[in-house]
């Protein structure tokens, strides 16, 4: 199954899918496309670095947002890709991306949805405001992707303790370590194994 990886900034979680493609784990999958949201994005250098085709389709060198969703659609659609993985992709998709890969479009969050997640809440953001409230566990959560921010049905999440002396750093760093690295393979193979079943915006694996 080919799949495309959609990515704004460090690539940790390109990464483990490459790693988890190498080792066998995802044997059967190839990245057929990584598509960055800007070009300074560290994604980019992961994907050449491993032989993968990449393309930088910023929202901002287009006239309107329909354009860009159509150039977005273009090339997914061209890659051959039948599942969207959004790798730390900071952009909210387009409607007609989002309606023509309905259910196979997956993203990662970085906190256990529905706490901490929504417009404003990416990056080391989520790990803050953990912090902030004083909660005592966090995570990861894998969930598939609509038109509204960490909003589609989930299909896994992990968590972690969160620790007296964390920061939102060493946080962020043991939730990416344990819950995204985990997470993000593991449903990729099971999507590719054609194990997840959505009803009434619940998902279920298949035994
Ligand atoms: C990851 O922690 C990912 O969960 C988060 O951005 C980081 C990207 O890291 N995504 C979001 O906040 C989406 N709402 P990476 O580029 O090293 O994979």
């Amino acid at each position: 199954m080919k799949i495309a990886v959609l990515v704004s900034g460090g690539g940790t979680n390109l990464q483990a899918i490459i790693d988890n493609i190498k080792s066998g784990y995802l044997e059967g999958i190839e990245i057929s496309l990584v598509i960055a949201s800007n070009d300074s994005a560290y994604a980019l250098t992961r994907a050449a670095d491993n032989g993968i085709k990449s393309a930088v389709i910023p929202v901002k060198a287009f006239d309107s947002r329909d354009e860009w969703d159509d150039a977005m659609v273009k090339a997914i659609k061209d890659s051959g890709a039948e599942l969207v993985v959004l790798a730390g992709y900071l952009t909210l998709l387009g409607k007609k991306l989002t309606h023509e890969y309905s259910n196979r479009i997956i993203n990662i969050h970085p906190a256990l949805i529905p706490s901490f997640c929504g417009a404003g809440m990416y990056g080391i953001k989520p790990h803050e405001a953990v912090l902030a409230k004083g909660v005592k566990i966090s995570g990861a959560t894998v969930h598939f992707v609509n038109e509204n921010y960490d909003d589609g049905p989930i299909i896994l999440q992990e968590a972690v303790g969160v620790l007296p002396d964390d920061t939102p750093e060493i946080l962020q760093k043991r939730i990416m370590k344990e819950c995204e690295q985990v997470i993000m393979p593991k449903a990729i193979r099971l999507i590719a194994d054609g194990k997840i079943e959505i009803k009434n915006n619940i998902t279920y694996v298949k035994e």
